[in-house]
Parts: C-alpha cells; structure tokens; sequence
C-alpha cells in the first residue's frame, strides 16, 4: 500500500506532488518520488527514506514541469531503496507509472516480457512490469496501449501514467485499490485519498473499479471495463484541509487523541432526530430484514477488530442476536456460517483493508446483507456495502489508529440500540435513557484527556521495560488487546494481552519480580475476580498499573499505581478506558525516541493481503 499523486495543468507540478505526497506518507513512507515531463523527455527523482529526503534533493534543482506523478511507497516486492522506489520508467525511457497495489502475476509478465521482448529490468518490484507493457504495445495511442496492458494485468492497483509522447495527457486506472480525482480549473488531479488534493480543489470524482481515466488540464474523461464513456457526479468535499494538519499539537497521534471527545460527538449527535431518536441516512436495514436474520457476523483487522469485540457484547447484550466476531485474514479463508439469514458487519478507519475488503465480497456471495463502519466516505467498503455508518471521526493520519476507534465503539453502542428498538426487544423509556447515557460520554472522554501528566509520568518510570503484559476481564479484556496493540506498534515493547482468568493457565510463568502489568479493573461485577488476579501477578513481584472507575479507592490497596476514569455503565467503560492506555502508547513511544506518527514497517492503509 502506497500513496499516489498525479498533476496535470498549469503550475508546478514539482510542488503540487511533493505537497501531495506529505499528505499520503500515512499510506507509506520506505521511500518516495516523482517523474515530469520537462522539455521532450521523461525525468525521474527517487530516494529511500521519507519525502523530506525527496524533497531535499529536488528543491535545490529548481524543477519546472506541468505534468508529473508522485509516490510514497510502503515495499511489498523488493527492499526499500532508490531502485525499486517509484516512478519507474519503461525500457526506452518513453512511459513513466506510478502504483499503489500488487500485480499478481507480475513473474509471468516479467518472463514474458524478457524472453519476447528482451526487456532488462531495473528493479525488483512487481510495478516494473506495468511501464514495460505499456511501452511494448504503444503505438501512438497511450489509452489504448494502457488498456492493452491492464488486460493482461492481475491483482490489485490503482496507476498513474505519463508519457514521453503525450505529454498533454495522463491516464490512471483502478482496480481494488483507491483512486479519486481532483477537478480543477485548468487542472487536474489524481491520488490514492482526497487530502493530498484538498488544497487546489474541493471538486472530487470518485473512482469505482475497472475503470480508466484520461486527464488533460481542462478535461477528464472516465471509461469502463468495455471502454464506455461514463458520466460521473462531481462529490464535493466539505471537510476542511485544515482537519488534516496538526494545529500545534507536536504529532497527528497527540492531536487525534485530544479529537475523541468531538469524535464521539459528532458520531452520536448528527443521528439523532427532533424525536430524541437514531436517524441513519445510509442505514435501510428494517424490521422485516432484521426478522430473517438469525445471527450477525462481525469482520476487521487490527484495532477495528479490537472495536468488533466490544460491538459483539453491546450487540448481544441490548438487542438479543447472536454474534461471530472474526479477523478478516481469517475469515476469508474459512468456511464461515454466513447465508442470506446473516446480517455481515465489515469495520474498518479507511474502508480499503483489503482484507476486510475481500471479506465482505466473500460474505456477499454467500448471501448475507452487508453493513459496513467506515470513516472513510466512498471508500471502497462503504461502496460495496448495503447499509453505511460513517463514523464522523474525520481525517485519521497518525498510523496507529485512535479516535477512528472510539467512533467505531460509538458506532456499535448506536446501532445495538437500533436493532433493538427496530426488533421491539428494548422498551422506548430503556432505549432513551442508554441514548442519554451515551450523550454523557464525551464529556467523559474529555475528563480523561486531563490526566496526561499521570500517565506521562508513568510512561517515564516503564518506557525502559523489555515488556509489558495488560489483563482484564469481559469488556477490559478487549480494551486489554487494544492497549496492547497500541504500545507495540508505537513503543515497539514486546507486550501480551490476556484474559485474567487465563492467567494461572500458563501466562503467570512470565510473571517475575519488576513486571509491569496494567490491571484493566473498570468492570464493577468483576471486580472482586479481577482483585484475585491482581494478588497472584503481585505475589510473583509484578508492579501492577490498574484502570478503575472513579470512588473504587479500595483498588489502591492492591495496586502499586491506579488511573481513574470517570464512572459510567460498565458497558459504556471502553468508549474512555482506552484514552489512558492510548497516552500511554504515545509518551512511552516519545521517551523511546520513536516516530509516534509513523512507527517503523507500518503503513495507515493495507491495501495488501
Ligand atoms: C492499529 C491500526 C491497525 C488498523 C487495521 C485496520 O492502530 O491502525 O490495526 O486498525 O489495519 O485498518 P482499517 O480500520 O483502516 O480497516
């Protein structure tokens, strides 16, 4: 998963890429790079390392161009270098092309491409193989020489194209990975998401598989699979650039978190009715549907699936249905109990995990109705999905995923609510009262933002430990999981979460004197259980941190630290349990010198298996 960019008109397209790209290192950041055309030849600039090395480089060369491609690579085929970074340009020098995806069967293509055509390849990316096909059959017709070679093309991609011979014109394609198009004034755009854009242009086209587009400054045409030209609808975005940039907080990360209690606002707020009632715009699921269904199976990846967790116990607890939580790597090669009696509820922050993605087909194939939580509008879930929630979380940047999460328990705490009151399980003065409930909660999450100096604190006394173990039971075990997902990937601590129960089962071996546990302890008729497990990890010398609603003051007699967080529902606890433990993640991956935004081998967006 990679991010593109693409320009086409009457500025500088040196600028208009690099700028384009600092909004798409989410997607990607091994290493970067651009081809222009500037005066009758295709010129090419790629660097290992971030864009701010791209950007280095080029700067002092004074770079003019009107048209050109960028990228922002995540490796999948080849190392992290200058060669296999892209653009890469075909054999004669005459196509350049940029991509964001997997060619499935790019070693036939490349044995093809050898032994016909005598092709010498540069790199040890399967992308390569895209710039020599379009150059073997170009013959003064860059769409048509596109077409020829996507015909042969298997996988996923989303490509941008220049050439030496056309340089008025550039071609994208789409296929299972993202791609929207700016519309400008005498410019055009393409890129793999809609910030890199945001700054010339609020007019958007949205682009839908196997399609090819072909952009000139003042035109854009877009084609389906049998070359038909189709008319598309200008979306308009209404969200400001600005909700992309970090307005003074030091990382997106820091930001992000502080955003959670508007987050969770916005998400509850803007679906509620004169009536008092939820009011989905995007939802058509009805009673009649909802009758036939006789279990409802829940699909993510990372910490999405960590939000599933929460959703299958909000889900059975207030509307009564049963239901299968599973990993999207997984789900799709099993052979799940999925039918048209399934309602499949795919999650997903950017709505173009493959994984998740693939999923959901496969779901739909066997009959199920799809609904899916998404953040991202028009993403590619969200566009195969029947019924649509969008989070309103707003633009996620910092890699590791926050205010997208407590949206997505938001987002399941609403529609339990929902399906019970569409069943008729709930009475309306229950189903009320929980509305009232979940209106509290941000104020709540506010509350829990005031506590950073605590945990800042505690961060600097464990920031140095080789690993860190979280436990809960019930809800905090799936906060548990996510805590733990969370201080991985940004501190790179070797961390375990676990159900406490399954302590003494064979995890209490690692415990010894010094280890830090973080005692998740909010579940009220838990906790004398969770007390219990709290002794035994301190018996064998662990140095335990608890989580505990506020007024539970008897936990500090068993706990060496207690972060309190303010008392609400047992049930709506991980909507503010998680905010401590995301600080954190966040203030141990700062003492560990680590880049909090981008940690190391991730990427935002995995548009790959
Ligand atoms: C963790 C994280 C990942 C994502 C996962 C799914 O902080 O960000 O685990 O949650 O890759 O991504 P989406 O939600 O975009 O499908």
């Amino acid at each position: 998963m990679c991010g593109i960019v693409g320009y086409i008109g009457h500025r500088n397209a040196v600028d208009i890429l690099i700028d384009g790209l600092s909004k798409l290192e989410y997607r990607g950041y091994d290493s970067a790079g651009i081809a222009l055309y500037i005066a009758g030849d295709l010129e090419v600039y790629k660097y290992k390392g971030r864009l701010q090395n791209l950007a280095d480089k080029v700067e002092p060369l004074q770079l003019s161009a009107n048209i050109g491609i960028g990228h922002t690579r995540w490796a999948t085929h080849g190392e992290p270098s200058d060669v296999n970074a892209h653009p890469h340009i075909s054999y004669q020098g005459k196509v350049a092309i940029i991509h964001n995806g997997i060619i499935e069967n790019y070693a036939q293509l490349k044995d093809w491409l050898i032994d016909e055509h005598g092709i010498e390849f540069q790199s040890e990316t399967d992308t390569e193989v895209i710039a020599h096909l379009i150059e073997v059959f170009y013959e003064d017709d860059l769409l048509d020489a596109v077409n020829r070679a996507v015909r042969r093309m298997e996988g996923a991609y989303a490509i941008g194209v220049i050439a030496q011979e056309e340089p008025d014109t550039m071609i994208a394609v789409r296929k299972d990975s993202p791609l929207i198009v700016g519309v400008g004034d005498n410019e055009n755009f393409i890129a793999s998401d809609i910030p890199a854009i945001l700054n010339y242009t609020r007019d958007v086209l949205l682009i839908e598989n196997d399609e090819v587009v072909v952009l000139t400054k003042d035109e854009v045409q877009i084609y389906d699979s049998l070359g038909q030209e189709i008319e598309r609808d200008i979306y308009q975005v209404t969200w400001d650039a600005a909700a992309a940039e970090k307005e003074g907080y030091a990382h997106f990360t820091m930001k992000e978190i502080h955003e959670q209690p508007k987050g969770l606002h916005d998400t509850l707020h803007r679906r509620i009715d004169a009536e008092g009632n939820f009011k989905f715009e995007h939802i058509a699921l009805d009673k009649a549907m909802l009758e036939k269904f006789n279990r409802i199976y829940i699909v993510a990846c990372g910490t999405a699936y960590h939000a599933g967790l929460v959703g299958k116990r909000a889900i059975e607890k207030l509307a009564g249905i049963p239901v299968i939580v599973d990993i999207a790597s997984e789900f799709r090669y099993s052979e799940p109990f999925v039918d048209d009696k399934t309602l499949f509820i795919a999650v997903s922050q950017s709505g173009e995990t493959l994984d998740t993605l693939q999923s959901l087909r496969y779901a739909k194939q066997l009959g199920a109705r799809i609904l899916s939580i998404v953040n991202v509008v028009g993403s590619s879930v969200a566009r195969d999905s029947d019924d649509i929630f969008y989070t309103w979380a707003g633009p996620e940047i910092g890699v590791a995923s926050t205010k997208a999460f407590t949206t997505q328990l938001m987002a399941f705490y609403m529609l339990a609510l929902h399906l019970a009151k569409i069943k008729g399980s709930m009475k309306d003065e229950e189903y009320n009262q929980w509305i009232e409930k979940l209106a509290t909660m941000e104020q709540l999450a506010a509350d829990t933002l005031t506590i950073d100096a605590q945990i800042q604190k505690i961060a600097a006394e464990q920031f140095n430990n080789e690993s860190i173990f979280f436990m809960g039971r019930g809800l905090d075990v799936d906060i548990a999981f996510e805590s733990s997902l969370k201080l991985k990937e940004l501190s790179y601590i070797n961390s375990l979460a676990i159900a406490a129960g399954e302590l003494k089962h064979g995890t209490i071996a690692l415990i010894q004197e010094g280890t830090v546990v973080i005692a998740l302890a909010t579940q009220a008729h838990l906790y004398e259980k969770m007390v219990s497990n709290i002794r035994e990890v301190k018996a064998r010398g662990a140095y335990v941190v608890a989580i505990a609603q506020e007024g539970n003051r008897a936990i500090e007699d068993v706990a060496d630290d207690v972060i309190y967080i303010g008392a609400c529902d047992n049930l709506l606890t991980p909507l503010i349990s998680v905010i401590p433990m995301q600080y954190f993640a966040y203030y141990v991956a700062l003492q560990r010198g680590n880049d909090v935004d981008k940690p190391r081998n991730l990427a935002k967006s995995v548009t790959v298996e």
